[in-house]
């Protein structure tokens, strides 16, 4: 017996020390140490030990269950301390390596000029209202006294999602929306996208940006009109501009008229930017017409009003002196990051 506990320890020795996984020691300490294991069942067969023999033999089967498990434990911990630097090693991190380079991007030039154009209105006191992109035909032509055969109709052709439904042509729409829902005094502005079935070139693109501006209240006349608009007209170009209001036609707006402003490059003298002019025109206007107040529930007999939408393409590319307003809608960033 004592000849086997001294093979049964040499054996589970020898191969606790070739062993490199802790799943193998593992199967190792269940082989000799476990309930079926080898040296547990020399302890079952102890009955048969002499009783001058047993504590000796007792003895050693504790000195070998001693010996294995302590080998199993040194070797153990030697294994996982290896695993343990071979994971280290494959984490490490360098930070002396640059960084990643990383993107930001920033505002488009357009949404520049929107925010600035808002401000300035808020400033007045305005409030920012909004309406759909996709509108009836209703709110975007029938209720701004342009009916289905009108000529107007024909310069702004757009995109028909159905007979009644289209993408609107300008934001004057929401003009009519917000007339609708509440009563005077009104005093918003209604920035937005609108679409036009237009040829795409250096001027044009089938969708553009709008600031439209609706004011009602009782005794509002062209005077506040025109002094509204110059305000805006200084807080956008500077106080030295000068503005100058042309008799024009628009269906909703009676009088009606186009803002021109003195040109910010060559102030007026005349340059390339303003065909040699000095002037640049810059928004539609007018009085609201009676039949568009009524049409929207608004009494004209008490309430009068102004109206007034300009695209902001052309704000954007006269300021930052841009040539083809294709670039606006291409997002080369080579081309944006420069705003
Ligand atoms: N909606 C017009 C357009 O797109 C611009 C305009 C003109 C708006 C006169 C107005 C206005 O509110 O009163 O050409």
């Amino acid at each position: 017996m004592k000849e086997q506990l001294q093979r049964i320890k040499e054996a589970a020795l020898s191969k606790i020390s070739t062993e490199g996984t802790i799943a193998a020691l593992n199967d190792i300490r269940v082989q000799y140490l476990g309930k079926k294991g080898e040296l547990t069942a020399i302890l079952k067969g102890m009955k048969d030990v002499s009783t001058e023999e047993r504590p000796v033999v007792g003895q050693m089967v504790n000195d070998v269950r001693e010996a294995i498990e302590k080998a199993l434990d040194e070797v153990g911990s030697k294994i996982a301390k290896t695993v343990r630097d071979v994971q280290l090693k494959n984490e490490k991190i360098d930070v002396t390596m640059p960084a990643k380079h990383m993107e930001i991007g920033h505002r488009h030039p357009m949404n520049i000029v929107i925010d600035d154009l808002k401000k300035i209105f808020i400033g007045m006191g305005y409030e920012i209202v909004e309406g759909p992109e996709v509108e009836f035909d209703y709110y975007n032509f029938e209720a701004l006294n342009i009916p289905a055969n009108h000529p107007a109709k024909d310069e702004q052709d757009t995109f028909y999602i159905g007979n009644d439904i289209l993408l609107r042509t300008q934001t004057s729409s929401v003009q009519v929306r917000v007339m609708e829902n509440s009563q005077p005094p009104i005093k918003v502005i209604a920035p937005g996208r609108v679409f036009r079935a237009d040829e795409v070139d250096a001027t044009h693109s089938p969708s553009f940006h709008q600031i439209e501006g609706l004011v009602i209240d009782k005794n509002i006349t062209m005077a506040d009109l025109k002094g509204a608009l110059a305000v805006f007209a200084k807080e956008l170009y500077g106080p030295d501009v000068k503005v100058k209001f042309r008799p024009h036609h628009f269906p909703f707006t009676e009088p009606s008229a186009e803002m021109d402003v003195s040109c910010a490059v060559c102030g007026g003298k005349g340059c390339r930017m303003c065909k040699g002019t000095g002037w640049i025109e810059v928004l539609g206007c007018g009085m609201v017409h009676p039949k568009v107040l009524k049409q929207s529930g608004i009494d004209p007999d008490v309430y009068q009003g102004f109206a007034f939408g300009m695209g902001l393409e052309r704000i954007a590319l006269l300021r930052y002196g841009i040539d083809d307003m294709r670039l606006l809608y291409e997002n080369d960033v080579r081309f944006l990051k420069q705003f």
